[in-house]
């Protein structure tokens, strides 16, 4: 068993709230995550899944407990991880290669070497014709891909992944998900992947955080093993259907699902 290389220990999130009861995002969240591990958070709208990736990512202050990344506390936006949210955030006066570089621009002088990673990362998504197109150029899920080639250029061992296919078509979502598994996989990172989708969730996951709201917590911890995940296919498979099940029954037996459960609070 190799050392955590993210540890969320005992993760509590308060937001306070002018004139309003302060808000309690997430309590006593508690996971560690091993290298080259894929895990999801999944759960609904509110449940603190975007509180605790900001939290690993330092974007977000814990009101108690603690992140630590490659055994570091976390306590600012640190620079060796590569993020990415569900909007895809480029610079509309940016090209595509110049959007992936810009990642390395801040990090200091770059190097051709650097600018034939970006290119190469552009290629093994698609892009390769798009190098020199404008972010309005492109699709939303050509965006994405863009944005994702960015958070891995300056090659991070962990990569924070915000519902990056929230906004997309089921077809251009399917791409994406193989395109992250193959990616994330070949290279050995360590993924955070938050997500509502269950399909997703199973198909991209070596373990499932189920989450769930008012307040958010971890309720349980589902390891996911499938025997290939380069194809789709793998989903009609009865293993795909036997965790699509659980997952169902769990987030229905804790109120998340079934007649107007959303509704109850
Ligand atoms: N900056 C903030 N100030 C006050 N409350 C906040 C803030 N950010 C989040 N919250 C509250 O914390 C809770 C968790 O929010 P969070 O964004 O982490 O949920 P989520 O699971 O990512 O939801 P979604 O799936 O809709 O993105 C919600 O009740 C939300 O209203
Ligand atoms: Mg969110």
């Amino acid at each position: 068993m190799s050392a955590a290389i993210i540890r969320v220990s005992d993760l509590t999130k308060k937001y306070s709230r002018a004139a309003r009861e302060d808000a309690l995002a997430v309590t006593e969240v508690n996971f560690d995550v091993v290298p080259g591990e894929f895990i999801s958070l999944l759960g609904p709208s509110g449940c603190g899944k975007s509180t605790v990736l900001n939290c690993i990512a330092g974007l977000v202050a814990p009101t108690q407990g603690y992140v630590e990344v490659a055994g570091e506390r976390v306590k600012s936006p640190s620079k060796s991880l590569g993020v990415a949210f569900q909007e895809p955030l480029l610079m509309d006066w940016r090209t595509s290669l110049d959007n992936v570089m810009l990642q390395l621009e801040m990090r200091g002088k770059t190097t051709p070497e650097q600018k034939a990673e970006a290119r190469r990362l552009l290629a093994s998504v698609g892009l390769s014709a798009f190098e020199n197109a404008y972010p309005w150029q492109l699709s939303g899920g050509m965006k994405q891909r863009v944005a994702l080639c960015r958070a891995m250029v300056h090659d991070p061992a962990v990569l924070l992944l915000d519902e990056p296919f929230g906004a997309l078509d089921v077809f251009t979502r399917d791409q994406l998900n193989l395109d992250i598994s193959r990616l994330a996989r070949s290279a050995g990172k360590t993924v955070v992947l938050v997500t509502h989708s269950v399909p997703e969730a199973i198909f991209l996951s070596d373990r499932i955080l189920v989450m769930t709201p008012r307040p958010g917590k971890v309720v349980e911890d589902i390891r996911v093993t499938l025997d290939d995940r380069t194809s789709l296919d793998v989903r009609g498979s009865a293993a795909f259907a036997s965790y699509e099940r659980q997952l169902y029954a769990l987030f229905e037996a804790e109120g998340v699902l079934g007649n107007q459960a959303m509704y109850r609070h």
